[in-house]
């Protein structure tokens, strides 16, 4: 009797352990990974160039991808560098590995890199070569996203702004400028990552096409003019496209590179896998930007999902099978002038901060959101396979709350703009990007002043529009402030001394950065000149023969600044723009910390030389990010650029407030 239940229970197990096995066998041809697998040879590659190397790259067929012959389903996070000082880079991608990713997600900053035609930047923040090889040290594959044009919530959509010196320039397109512009840009950049790849041994193991273009235009000879350069260059990997599902039908190029959605919601998703089956039965199922979060505007709420409806969708996506790539894993900062903008009927600029509620925060800290998706990654992906644990998860990065800081000196507007070396002359104001101020350049980013000595005058107008925000001094105090919706751009200015400087100070508060074939104007990307463009007029008269500032606190202008003799005592000013500033001890290590701009209305921040972005006590974001590497122990300079009234001290603290 009991050796007979004994065998029973043998038997019983036997059957079952035989089970498991077989559904962890069938699990893992289907869901597989590069350490584990059957080899099988995908054989329908007839729409990826042919594959000469003794490694097989990403490849696919039945809808499965493969790595190295070897099912393989990405499960992926992107994280800008350019978003994330370089010191913090490797703590994010540990937190990658941690929530059971295997792959690493970036776009790269064309306008970064190239901020004067011809001349590179590859170095610290920009050290993109650097941040693929650590990638690839922390075991994390990569799908580079080269663009050249990126979208991504960054100022022209990561395209440098020079190319609007050409008044003819169309971008994202085959005009002749604009090709010129990306082959010098490629012929620099992949170079650089070929030896990256994964066929060369290196952790890239796609790369992507452009950017959504079908969502723009329809002219796929551009999609095979950006293939051909990075097949000229050896990018071997497998080729994508990524777009919403009405860009996927509107410019068809899945024969050339393999189409992936992008989306929020799965029922969306759903339309766009609908029309990859049926473009091919082997296309594996991907969404390279599952929108994890959302970005904010100034003067909009902040965007935060609902934590139960996120998981449902990161539920429904991994259940289904589809390879995916968490748009933002860590979205980071808009340090620096870097924000874009959207304009279908109203322009609406991006705020500083980057955070995008997305599963790390902008500080790199763990959220709920990251650990519900840790806990669906494991249960759906890993526990069948038989991995019951991942990697622990890294501890956040410490932050302290450094006492307020009091604001112990100010440059007048008089003489900050004295040490402006970009200067230029025209009859009417131009927009920033057709002045040649040195070295025969515009202005990308920042502030330009458009400068004019008059005699008393009253009623000023200006033309039609203000790019994006602008700010009337008459003899440096402020008269009035515009901004692009602005009905009527005229004011009072009440000047009846015979001898006036008249200032129309215009910010770029971010260029654009998408539109699709629906907006009331599809061709604004090509009209992202900021400034003013076209006549003053005082009392009825134009005026003409305005000298132009750039006032772009550049790395040359803001070391002049800091040795500069004019800075005086402190005293709280209004009405008009003035430079602060306040030295700030730090004794031992520096760690990471929130600056709170209340009190103050709007400007920028630069420490030690590093402009964290801007604020506006619009909001909703209320703290500026400060990176500990971005101090240092020791002497620390904050300057504050105020445009309307100071505050008086600086506030720190250790959570951020995004509204
Ligand atoms: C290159 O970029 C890095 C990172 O933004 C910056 O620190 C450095 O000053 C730049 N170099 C030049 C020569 O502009």
């Amino acid at each position: 009797m009991r050796t007979t239940m004994l065998r029973e229970r043998q038997k019983k197990r036997l059957y079952l352990l035989a089970a498991a096995v077989a559904v962890i066998v069938w699990y893992y041809y289907f869901y597989g990974y590069p350490w584990s697998g059957p080899d099988a040879r995908s054989d329908n590659l007839n729409v990826i160039d042919p594959l000469e190397d003794d490694v097989e790259g990403l490849t696919f067929t039945k809808r499965q991808f493969f790595l190295n012959t070897k099912p393989f389903r990405i499960l992926s996070g992107a994280m800008h560098y350019f978003r994330v000082p370089s010191e913090y880079w490797q703590d994010r991608m540990m937190k990658m590995k941690a929530c059971g990713l295997n792959t690493l997600e970036t776009y790269v900053s064309w306008n970064l890199h190239e901020p004067v035609p011809g001349k590179f930047n590859f170095t610290g923040m920009l050290n993109l070569r650097k941040y693929l090889e650590l990638a690839h040290s922390e075991g994390l594959y990569v799908i580079l996203r080269p663009g050249p044009y990126i979208c991504s919530e960054w100022d022209f959509g990561g395209m440098p702004s020079w190319l609007l010196a050409d008044q003819k320039m169309k971008v994202r397109s085959n005009y002749q400028g604009y090709q010129e512009a990306i082959t010098r840009f490629f012929g620099y950049l992949l170079p650089q990552v070929t030896d990256l790849q994964f066929k060369r041994g290196g952790p890239i193991i796609a790369v992507q096409v452009e950017n959504e273009f079908g969502s723009f235009s329809t002219e796929v000879n551009h999609l095979m003019f950006i293939k051909g350069l990075l097949r000229l260059h050896g990018i071997k990997e497998l080729l994508v496209t990524s777009d919403g599902s009405e860009g996927l039908v509107r410019a068809p190029f899945y024969q050339d590179a393999l189409p992936t959605v992008n989306f929020k919601d799965t029922e969306q998703g759903r339309t766009g896998f609908e029309v990859i089956k049926q473009e091919n039965p082997d296309f594996p199922l991907m969404v390279m930007e599952f929108w994890t979060g959302w970005f904010d505007h100034w003067g909009q709420p902040h965007n935060t999902d609902d934590l139960s409806v996120y998981a449902e969708r990161v539920a429904t996506i991994l259940d289904s099978g589809a390879s995916i790539n968490f748009y933002m894993f860590h979205g980071g900062t808009n340090f620096g002038f870097m924000a874009g903008a959207n304009e279908f009927s109203h322009y609406k600029a991006d705020v500083t901060s980057y955070d995008y509620d997305a599963p790390l925060t902008e500080a790199g800290d763990i959220t709920e959101k990251y650990m519900k998706t840790r806990e669906l990654i494991l249960e759906k992906i890993y526990k069948p396979l038989g991995i019951l644990q991942l990697p622990v998860v890294p501890a956040n990065v410490p932050r302290v709350e450094y006492a307020k800081l009091r604001m112990a000196e100010m440059m007048t507007w008089k003489d900050l703009t004295s040490h402006i070396m970009k200067t230029g002359h025209s009859e009417r104001p131009m927009p920033m990007e057709m002045y040649k101020f040195d070295s025969g350049l515009g202005q990308s980013y920042g502030y330009i002043i458009y400068r004019k000595q008059i005699g008393s005058g009253n009623w000023l107008e200006l033309p039609g529009k203000v790019r994006d925000r602008a700010q009337v001094l008459l003899n440096t105090w402020s008269v009035t402030t515009f901004d692009s919706d602005s009905k009527k751009l005229e004011v009072q200015m009440h000047a009846s001394q015979p001898n006036n400087l008249l200032e129309i100070v215009v910010e770029n508060l971010g260029r654009v950065n998408f539109i699709n074939h629906k907006a009331p104007d599809p061709d604004i990307l090509n009209k992202q000149r900021k400034g003013l463009d076209g006549d003053v007029k005082i009392d009825g008269k134009f005026v003409t023969d305005w000298n132009a500032l750039a006032l772009d606190f550049d790395q040359e202008f803001l070391y002049k600044i800091s040795r500069a003799s004019e800075w005086k005592s402190f005293i709280p000013q209004k009405n008009s723009p003035t430079l602060y500033r306040a030295q700030m001890v730090i004794a031992g290590t520096p760690a990471d910390t929130f600056l709170n701009m209340k009190d103050w209305k709007k400007g920028i921040v630069i420490v030690n030389g590093m402009n964290l972005g801007r604020y506006w006590e619009i909001g909703p974001q209320r703290t500026l990010y400060i990176p500990a590497p971005f101090l240092k122990s020791g002497m620390n300079e904050f300057l504050i650029f105020e445009e309307h009234a100071s505050g008086e001290y600086l506030y720190f603290q250790k959570e951020p407030q995004l509204g």
